[in-house]
C-alpha cells in the first residue's frame, strides 16, 4: 500500500507565517467567526485579547488544525492545511508548538468531569460516586447552573 506523501516545507518560504482568510466557525445557531482575516508575519508577537467565549480558542484551534471552520482558508509556513490528513502535514506540525493554558479546562471532559479531575490527583482513594457528588456540589458552589455539570466547557 502506497503510504501518503507528507507535503515538504519550503525552508526559504518568507511570506506570512500564519495566514487566516475568510474563517467562518459556529456551533449549531450560535456563529463564533464569520469572515475572520488574521496574519502573522516572521517575528511577530500577536496577542489575541476578547472576553471569555468571544472565540480566542476556537481560532487557535483552527489554525492548528484541531476545530473544522465551517468556511475560510488557513495557511501556515505557506501550505494550505485545512482537509488535509494528519499524514499529509505531519512535516508542517512539527514546525510549531503550542503551550496548554494553565488552568483551562480539559475540552472533551465535561465540566464535572474536569472538576474531578484534580480531586482524584490529589484524593485517589476516594469513592467514585462520592467523587462525583463533590464534582456536583463545587459545580453549584461556583455559581454555574447545576445543569452546566453534564456539559462540554
Ligand atoms: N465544541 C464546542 N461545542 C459547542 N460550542 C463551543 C465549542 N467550543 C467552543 N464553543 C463555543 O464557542 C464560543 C467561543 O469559545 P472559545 O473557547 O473560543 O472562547 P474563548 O475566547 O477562548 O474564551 P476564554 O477566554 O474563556 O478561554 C463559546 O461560546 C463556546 O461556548
Ligand atoms: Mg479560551
Amino acid at each position: 500500500m502506497l503510504e501518503p506523501q507528507p507535503i515538504a516545507y519550503d525552508p526559504d518560504y518568507e511570506g506570512p507565517i500564519v495566514s487566516v482568510r475568510g474563517l467562518r466557525n459556529s456551533f449549531g445557531e450560535q456563529v463564533v467567526h464569520e469572515d475572520l482575516d488574521l496574519e502573522v508575519n516572521r517575528g511577530e508577537i500577536i496577542g489575541v485579547v476578547g472576553g471569555s467565549g468571544t472565540g480566542k480558542s476556537v481560532l487557535m484551534r483552527s489554525i492548528i488544525g484541531l476545530q473544522s471552520p465551517d468556511e475560510g482558508e488557513i495557511n501556515v509556513f505557506g501550505e494550505q492545511i485545512l482537509g488535509k490528513s494528519d499524514a499529509k502535514t505531519i512535516e508542517i506540525r512539527k514546525r510549531w508548538g503550542v503551550l496548554f493554558q494553565g488552568g483551562a479546562l480539559f475540552s472533551t471532559l465535561t465540566v464535572a468531569e474536569n472538576v474531578m479531575v484534580p480531586i482524584r490527583e490529589f484524593y485517589p482513594d476516594m469513592d467514585r460516586d462520592f467523587r462525583r457528588e463533590v464534582a456536583k456540589y463545587k459545580v453549584c458552589l461556583s455559581g454555574l447552573p447545576a445543569d452546566a455539570a453534564p456539559k462540554y466547557p
